[in-house]
């Protein structure tokens, strides 16, 4: 959308050159000759005025790309182990042994091996995020680790998540957990999964099985090269030059340094003192620490970082993007926040009249 012209806007949008130009007169902006190109900022604020999402993939057009780590995301039934496998994990981790052990949780965390290869991880609940993120069409989960705990079996949150992840076309890896318990039967499992249609390695597909116990922490390096296999094969890369483009995973409020966003960088490298985007919250960026808990001039993809500046709490599963100025920041955060006030009272209204027919 870079150097889109109002006349091509309109084009696109279905909307008169007129009605655009009068938005962006709104907004206090120069209104130009429908042939000069606009910026970025402005054509998103314009197109969402007129009710058109943009994405702005138009950066990695014709962008270097480099190799990144993936993004794994673990998924499964409530009590089968996610948790306690993250942690177990995170334990692996060379850069947490050496910080002693003591890492922040943060909404993710990666795993740097002594291979050097890394694996970022989203924490657990990701479940929230990983919707918002595929309802946002931005995947930003590369892999999807199934935890199956090995004496409960496939339950009905393994069927969910197994089905989240083959809707959004992000491979499976099998984490078989548990596995030092008596009652575990990790073949059960197998057989359990290959009838709901998962194609396991065992049984001739392309779906790995690891058989693992978070608890004896067994397994764990098996994960590790299986989830590294998987990733080789896809063959995942970046553009790392340029402004980022990134996702929020989760915010919190912390009482002295104010809103701090976690975010997995998706492309480009976000540096401190840029003003950004995220979601309908814009700010300055103060501080970027690393998932140790570093501060850190600067964040690259796949590479979770904890943003500090932003004026208030965006939500689970928000893009973030760079903008140039604070008055584009602010702007960009007002049309934002008005296009979610408005479709929050269009659907408000379709509720109530959905009662409405219900009642009559
Ligand atoms: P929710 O977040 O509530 O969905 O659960 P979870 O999937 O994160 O499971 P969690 O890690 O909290 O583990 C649930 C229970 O299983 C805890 O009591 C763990 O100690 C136990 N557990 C987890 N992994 C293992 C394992 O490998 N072996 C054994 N024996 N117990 C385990
Ligand atoms: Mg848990």
């Amino acid at each position: 959308f870079e150097g889109m012209t109002i006349f091509e806007l309109a084009k696109r949008t279905g909307a008169s050159i007129r009605s655009l130009q009068e938005i962006i007169a709104n907004v206090g902006e120069r209104v130009l000759s429908e042939f000069d190109p606009l910026s970025i900022d402005i054509a998103e604020l314009v197109s969402m005025e007129v009710g058109v999402n943009v994405r702005r993939l138009h950066l990695d057009e014709g962008a270097v790309l480099q190799p990144r780590p993936a993004v794994v995301t673990v998924m499964g039934h409530v009590d089968h182990g996610k948790t306690s496998l993250l942690d177990a994990l995170r334990q692996t981790s060379v850069a947490a042994k050496e910080a002693g052990g003591i890492t922040q949780h943060l909404g993710a965390f990666v795993v740097d091996m002594p291979s050097g290869s890394l694996i970022t991880f989203l924490d657990t609940p990701g479940h929230a995020a990983f919707s918002a993120m595929r309802a946002r069409g931005a995947a930003v989960t590369d892999i999807v680790v199934l935890v199956v705990a090995a004496d409960d079996g496939v339950m009905q949150q393994t069927l969910e998540a197994m089905s989240h992840a083959q809707a959004a076309g992000v491979p499976i890896v099998v984490a078989i957990n548990k596995c030092d318990k008596p009652a575990a039967d990790p073949e059960r499992v197998k057989m359990q999964l290959g009838a709901e249609g998962l194609l396991l390695e065992d049984l001739g597909g392309d779906v790995q099985v690891v058989e693992v116990s978070a608890k004896s922490k067994v397994g764990l390096d098996k994960l590790e090269e299986a989830l590294l296999l998987q990733a080789e094969m896809m063959d995942l890369k970046s553009r790392i030059d340029g402004p980022a483009q990134a996702y929020v995973v989760e915010a919190r409020l912390d009482r002295g340094r104010g809103p701090l966003a976690t975010a997995i960088v998706k492309s480009g490298t976000l540096i401190c003192g840029q003003y950004i985007v995220a979601g309908a919250e814009w700010g300055r960026i103060r501080a970027i620490r690393d998932m140790l808990g570093m501060t850190t001039t600067s964040g690259k993809p796949a590479m979770p970082v904890e943003i500090e500046g932003l004026k208030g709490l965006p939500m689970a599963g928000d893009d973030v993007v760079v903008v140039n100025t604070e008055e584009r920041a602010r702007m960009l955060s007002h049309g934002r926040k008005k296009k979610l006030e408005k479709d929050r009272l269009l659907k408000a209204s379709e509720e109530r009249t959905e009662n409405e027919d219900i009642s009559e």
